[in-house]
């Protein structure tokens, strides 16, 4: 059987309220900083603001945006192909906002996916555009109200979540990850929308861009005689690396060689989240019995059978973005796109 996302627990629950504005503070609760927000007067209110007229007036924001996974949220094959296994409101909810949650998704909620308004708008509020913090009036010709959240709340709202059963789990957790790290005074818009053109870039490449997956860790590899070593170490990540989706993982793959170049041994270490049984009740379920992704500099020690002849080791890095587990066995994982972060050789002592 397919274990899917949410059937990775118990029984499923139908989950009701996964407002996805629950758990930020509201406008009253942090209010603007009032030399930058510009309340419209009754005489000149502004009309209601839709995608289409952000994506008019703001071609450089729309540009980066049409490229990106927030755009393709509802349409890309790796999520149309998730939630018809597991069609669920609870994942149309997050993946298609602008649809109707109970029904399968229309068309056009399909082919906007996250849009301009999903982040920008307050619900009940389409004349107030959410913006980052900084000094100074806007020139803007609708309602500007200047939040932290944008970069960071607004994120968390989607970027950390739990399973739709009721037991407590994180499905993703990168917010807590976050909240957990050096970096966590350094929002996650800081880092992922560097400027492009005078602008913030909306494209948020991550996991589809290679040599930023690349970048984003160090290898060292050592060897002595039959014992192998690596350090593993994250650079310049917010978060447990891979972080977001609970299948995501890093495998590291060393095969040592003869002196004819014939393998002789393949073995490997995965750096993901483990699912596995648990009691719980009168049940068996599904829990995470282990977080094994990179959060630190980390130490993975490798031991050769010893031979007398010559053995060549190869190794590789890759990080893997998995579509499901169908058995405990991380080697049977199916995978849906793979990027090579490192690779290296070592020679014979
Ligand atoms: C009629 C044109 C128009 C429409 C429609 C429009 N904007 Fe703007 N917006 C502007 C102009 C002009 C500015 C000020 C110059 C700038 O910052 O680009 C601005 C500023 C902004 C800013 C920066 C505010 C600041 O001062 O930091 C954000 C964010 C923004 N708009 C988002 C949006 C979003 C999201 C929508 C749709 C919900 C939208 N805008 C609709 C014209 C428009
Ligand atoms: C995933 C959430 C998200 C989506 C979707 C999104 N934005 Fe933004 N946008 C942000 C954040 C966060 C910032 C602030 C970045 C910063 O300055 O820290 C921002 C900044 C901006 C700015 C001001 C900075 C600049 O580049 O000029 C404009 C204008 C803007 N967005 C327009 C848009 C438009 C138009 C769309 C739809 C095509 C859109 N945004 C979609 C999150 C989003
Ligand atoms: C309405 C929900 C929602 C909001 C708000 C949102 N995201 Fe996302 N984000 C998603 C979804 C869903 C995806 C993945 C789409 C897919 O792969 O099917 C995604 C993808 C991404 C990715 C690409 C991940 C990858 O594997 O390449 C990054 C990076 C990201 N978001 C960062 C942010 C940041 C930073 C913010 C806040 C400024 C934000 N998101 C706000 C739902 C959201
Ligand atoms: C200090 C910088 C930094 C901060 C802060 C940060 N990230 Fe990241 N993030 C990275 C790097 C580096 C990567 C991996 C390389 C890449 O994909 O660009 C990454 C990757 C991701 C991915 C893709 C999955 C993966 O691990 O490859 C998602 C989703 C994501 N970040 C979301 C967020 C969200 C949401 C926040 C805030 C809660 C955040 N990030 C804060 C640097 C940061
Ligand atoms: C609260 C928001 C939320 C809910 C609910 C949600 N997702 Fe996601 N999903 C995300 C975010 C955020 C990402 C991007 C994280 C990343 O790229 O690592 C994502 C990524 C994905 C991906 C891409 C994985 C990859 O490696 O490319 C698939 C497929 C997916 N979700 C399917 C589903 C299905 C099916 C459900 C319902 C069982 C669901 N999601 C429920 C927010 C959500």
């Amino acid at each position: 059987m397919k274990l899917g996302r949410a059937r990775l627990g118990a029984a499923l629950l139908v989950a009701s309220a996964s407002a996805l504005w629950r758990g930020e503070p509201s406008a009253a609760a942090s209010p603007p900083s009032s030399a930058a927000a510009s309340p419209p007067s009754s005489a000149a209110r502004p009309a209601a603001l839709s995608d289409e007229a952000c994506i008019a007036c703001h071609a450089d924001a729309a540009r980066t945006w049409q490229g990106s996974m927030h755009h393709a949220s509802a349409s890309n094959s790796a999520y149309e192909t998730a939630v018809y296994a597991e069609p669920l409101a609870f994942c149309r909810r997050c993946h298609a906002p602008h649809g109707d949650p109970s029904r399968e998704t229309g068309e056009a909620a399909r082919q906007a996916g996250i849009t301009c308004t999903t982040c920008h708008l307050r619900p009940g509020d389409a004349r107030t555009v959410l913006a980052s913090p900084r000094a100074g009036p806007s020139s803007a010709p609708h309602g500007v109200e200047r939040s932290a959240a944008l970069g960071q709340a607004v994120c968390a709202r989607c970027h950390e979540f739990d399973f739709p059963d009721a037991r407590g789990e994180r499905m993703q957790k990168t917010a807590t990850e976050h909240r957990a790290s050096a970096y966590a005074a350094v929002s996650c818009a800081s880092c992922h929308m560097p400027a492009a053109g005078g602008h913030r870039s909306h494209a948020f490449a991550a996991s589809r861009d290679a040599s930023a997956l690349a970048r984003a860790v160090s290898v060292d590899a050592g060897r002595d005689g039959d014992q192998l070593r690596f350090v593993l170490e994250p650079r310049g990540v917010g978060h447990a690396f891979p972080t977001g989706d609970l299948f995501r993982r890093l495998t590291l793959t060393v095969v040592s060689e003869d002196a004819a170049g014939r393998p002789l041994a393949t073995k490997r270490r995965y750096f993901g989240r483990v699912f596995g049984p648990v009691r719980s009740g009168g049940e068996i379920v599904r829990r995470e019995i282990a977080d094994e992704r990179l959060f630190a500099r980390t130490e993975v020690t490798f031991a050769l059978a010893p031979r007398t002849d010559p053995t060549t080791v190869r190794w590789q890095l890759d990080y893997e973005r998995v579509a499901f587990s169908p058995t405990r066995h991380p080697e049977d994982a199916v995978v849906e796109g793979s990027v090579t972060l490192a690779r290296g050789t070592l020679a014979p002592p």
